[in-house]
């Protein structure tokens, strides 16, 4: 199954907000609605970004307005922006150069998932290896295989995988919602976690290394990802765990020297003050929620991409 495609003149995508309830496909045909399907996480993760950003130039022809929604619709993760510039960039060449371009986008992002996958595993040492992760990462995150989770797809090809601890990732459960759905198929084992558990179980040692995603790699390493990452960098320096970014090379962005220059994506307040839809804080609770953080490049042991591993 492929997250996101492009079927017959539309972009069809796996709608996330259903998941693990029910499998639902969207067919997109303006880039408004994808711009929706985009803001409420229907389609998400940096990889998947870049191909319906890539597919949104097709629905959008030469529209700059609605490029330019397209472009903005998430800010932190890169790859949005950088799939929408590759596409547009052959928008003189006529409508089948730009969907040539964005199909080779979708084409190489499943091709470098693979690769990610084999240099991750091939980086890490042992085997009965404990895995922790957080938010998703895996297959939903892209287009066929995952970032971080295409790495313990592979450690588990190759029999090498004891167990993912996967922290559930409020507010929005992306890892007790989609992670854990993703490895059931695989048949991993796995245990799901609260967020809050993960550097303590980090101090306990039952855990060989921390592999995540990224949304934007800085210059220097620095690396946005899901709320969540810093204090699980944190912990896993504390107990000398590994901490490994798997991203591919679109992830990086030479625009942005340091974190610091990382725009975060703040969302709405209802993500927070409600849990599975019932409200769980007084009426009129302040809220901050942004969707990600920054870990500084000093916390993290290796950047694994399709192409290489940078030791920041
Ligand atoms: O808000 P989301 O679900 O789009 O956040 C996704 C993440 O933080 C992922 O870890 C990141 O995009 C890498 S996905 C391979």
């Amino acid at each position: 199954m492929r997250t996101i495609d492009w079927v017959d003149g539309a972009v069809e995508l796996v709608d996330q907000t259903r998941l693990p309830g029910e499998c639902v496909m969207l067919r997109l045909r303006t880039v408004d609605e994808l711009v929706e399907a985009i803001q409420r996480l229907a389609v998400r993760g940096a990889p998947a970004l870049g191909v319906a950003g890539a597919l949104g130039v097709v629905l959008a022809g030469d529209d700059r307005d609605a490029i330019a929604r397209l472009r903005a619709a998430r800010p932190t993760a890169v790859n949005l922006a950088w799939g929408v510039d590759q596409a547009a960039a052959h928008l003189g060449e006529g409508s089948q150069a730009v969907l040539r371009a964005a199909l080779r986008i979708r084409d190489d992002d499943i091709a470098a998932c693979l690769a990610m996958g084999e240099r991750g595993a091939d980086l890490l040492e042992g085997d009965g290896l404990r895995i922790m992760t957080v938010c998703n990462t895996g297959g939903l995150a892209a287009v066929e295989r995952g970032t971080a989770l295409g790495v313990v797809q592979t450690l588990h090809e190759r029999g090498r995988l004891a167990e993912v601890l996967a922290l559930e990732t409020r507010p929005l459960l992306q890892g007790a919602r989609l992670t854990t759905w993703e490895l059931a198929r695989m048949g991993a084992p796995h245990r799901l976690i609260t967020d809050s558990a993960g550097p303590y179980l980090l101090s306990r040692g039952g855990v060989d290394a921390v592999l995540i995603g990224a949304d934007r790699i800085a210059v220097n390493g620095d690396t946005a990802n899901k709320i969540g990452s810093y204090a699980l960098a944190l912990g896993a320096r504390r107990a000398g765990v590994p901490f490994i970014v798997v991203a591919p090379e679109s992830t990086i962005d030479p625009a942005t020297p340091s974190g610091e220059h990382i725009e975060i994506e703040d969302r709405a307040s209802g993500e927070v003050v409600t849990f599975a839809g019932v409200r769980v804080a007084p009426e009129g609770t302040q809220v901050a929620n942004p969707a990600f953080d920054v870990t500084p490049h000093d916390l993290i042991t290796a950047i694994v991409t399709e192409r290489r591993v940078i030791r920041p």
